[in-house]
């Protein structure tokens, strides 16, 4: 039996980006987590402890994963959820972020998620709504959500942060992933590396605290969780790409490459993928490998922790 008043707070209001969460708040959503991850098993996964609330879903741009795990997060705890659609809302008569924010604000939410393709966009919204905000993704900025559903999995899989090195590989340059994964993986414990072609090379990478490997082969050397990144070609503009062959060729993770990884390792990819360019078809399908879809099905129980410890 789960009850509302036994479920930690968060230290913070807004959920806009890992660099906040304490590592007592990262250990607290993990540990109910684990909770919603049993009930999630149920015939009956509800667990009615949001009743009355009303949710406001704001995507700006588009999602499969986290759009539908914070709905079905929200039903299962029995909240209203209104999905915001975009096209047919009054922005598309002109109405600005500010006033679209003032508008839902006047309607009493008790919280609002929020994806938007620009840095600083939830900054904006959150200056007019009164309630606590979660980033669904925002720009490159980060997607704090996505950080800590890959960290319940990594801790779900019996790995120790303090005891494991993790490459992240692939479009870091453009990555909010893999922002949101650093801060939170140094937080823990873990070592990061950042493996990436110079093209995708972060342009403030003497900000990080990581390895920097400009070849996949030797930047997942002994690794104990290989993170890919998909190419965000929607944030892409003046860099010169190679063709996608090329680019699987140098940077797609293979089983044959993966030889040099861990006997143990981890695929991880917060996806959606490219199939033959990020990673081999079949590696990703491959369950003694791959935790991509475990990845979702744990976003359920993470996001509805985040709820239950952020709505009052
Ligand atoms: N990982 C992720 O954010 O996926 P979606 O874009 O499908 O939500």
């Amino acid at each position: 039996m789960i009850e509302k008043d036994k479920i930690p707070k968060l230290s913070i209001k807004n959920l806009q980006s890992i660099e906040d969460l304490s590592v007592q708040d990262i250990e607290n959503i993990i540990d109910t987590a684990k909770l919603f991850k049993y009930s999630n098993k149920e015939q009956n996964k509800k667990i009615p402890i949001l009743s009355g609330r009303t949710i406001i879903n704001l995507f700006f741009e588009p999602s499969t994963r986290t759009l539908i795990s914070f709905e079905i997060a929200a039903k299962r705890l029995g909240a209203d959820i209104i999905n915001m659609n975009i096209e047919s809302s009054s922005l598309r008569k002109g109405e600005t972020l500010i006033d679209t924010a003032d508008t839902l604000n006047s309607m009493n939410p008790d919280l609002v998620i929020v994806r938007h393709s620009i840095s600083g966009s939830i900054n904006e919204i959150s200056s007019r709504i009164k309630c606590p905000i979660i980033s669904a993704g925002e720009g490159t900025v980060e997607h704090p959500t996505q950080a800590l559903l890959d960290a319940f999995t990594i801790q779900d899989k019996g790995k120790n942060f303090k005891d494991i090195v993790v490459s992240i590989c692939g479009d870091i340059e453009h990555s909010r992933v893999a922002r949101s994964n650093y801060y939170l993986l140094k937080k823990m414990g873990a070592k990061v590396r950042f493996v990436t072609p110079e093209y995708f090379k972060p342009k403030n990478i003497e900000n990080f605290d990581v390895e920097y490997f400009d070849n996949l082969e030797k930047g997942i050397d002994s690794a104990d969780i290989v993170m890919m990144l998909r190419i965000q070609k929607e944030r892409i503009a003046n860099t010169d790409l190679p063709s996608t062959d090329e680019y699987y060729k140098s940077f797609g993770l293979t089983y044959k490459k993966l030889t040099r990884a861990k006997d143990d390792v981890l695929v991880m990819h917060p996806g959606p993928i490219n199939r033959n360019v990020e990673i081999e078809s079949a590696l990703a399908d491959d369950l003694n490998k791959s935790v991509i879809n475990e990845q979702v099905e744990n976003g359920v129980s993470v996001r509805m922790a985040c709820l239950a410890m952020m709505v009052k």
